[in-house]
């Protein structure tokens, strides 16, 4: 006989540098509660070009990969530009920095995550929003309502996309134990803190 908690599935889920710069943080983990997931375990991350080049290794013969690993990360020009620049929109456009990692867990958690973010390109995600034509006339209404796809929500195109979900059952185990040993004991023991990987 299993019990309920075992048949529930675990995921990966990040939220991206340009998800936390622009803070969309707290809203996403609300829209992540009212959908239903559990968020097991959380760490705020700080990539090296090593780590992040293992995490997305898959990608490494992609022409974006370079692209995608130097956003992922925070190097030396991108830590001077930061300081150096007054205008936070200026700054933003330059800039990487950490990541916040979650487990997430609720039945059918790796496909519903998908579906939650919505496609790759987040400008896809705005297209094919299936009630985009409400969101902005029903802005009085709770926003849940109308959030089709969290990237079309906060996303910009393929690369800042926002947020990251494991594509299967496979890379969910992967991605987790990349971040986290253990995620059965019901204490988070590294919450609050920011890792350097
Ligand atoms: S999938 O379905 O997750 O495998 O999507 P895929 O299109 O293969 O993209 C894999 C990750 O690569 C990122 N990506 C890019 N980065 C930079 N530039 C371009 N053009 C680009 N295209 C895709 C994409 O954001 C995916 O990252 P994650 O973190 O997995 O979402």
């Amino acid at each position: 006989i299993s019990s309920g908690s075992e048949e529930k599935e675990k995921t990966l889920a990040m939220i991206k540098p340009d998800g936390l710069l622009g803070n969309y943080t707290e809203r996403i983990k609300e829209v992540i509660v009212d959908y239903g997931f559990s968020i097991l375990r959380e760490i705020t991350a700080q990539l090296d070009q090593d780590s992040a080049s293992s995490f997305y290794a898959e990608h490494s013969s992609r022409s974006f990969f370079p692209s995608l690993i130097k956003y992922m990360t925070r190097c030396l020009r991108q830590k001077i530009v930061a300081f150096v620049c007054v205008f936070q929109a200026f700054r933003q456009s330059f800039d990487s920095g950490p990541v916040l990692v979650m487990v997430l867990e609720k039945e059918y958690a790796i496909a519903d995550w998908r579906t939650l973010i919505g496609p790759t390109d987040a400008c896809k995600a705005k297209i094919t929003h299936p009630n985009r034509l409400f969101t902005y006339k029903l802005l009085f209404l709770k926003p849940l309502l109308f959030i089709a796809f969290i990237r079309a929500m906060c996303g910009q195109d393929s690369e800042k996309n926002c947020v990251h979900g494991s594509d299967s059952l496979l890379s969910a185990q992967r991605e987790i134990s990349f971040f986290f040993e253990d995620v059965s004991s019901a204490e988070d023991p590294m919450k609050g803190e920011l890792v350097k990987l």
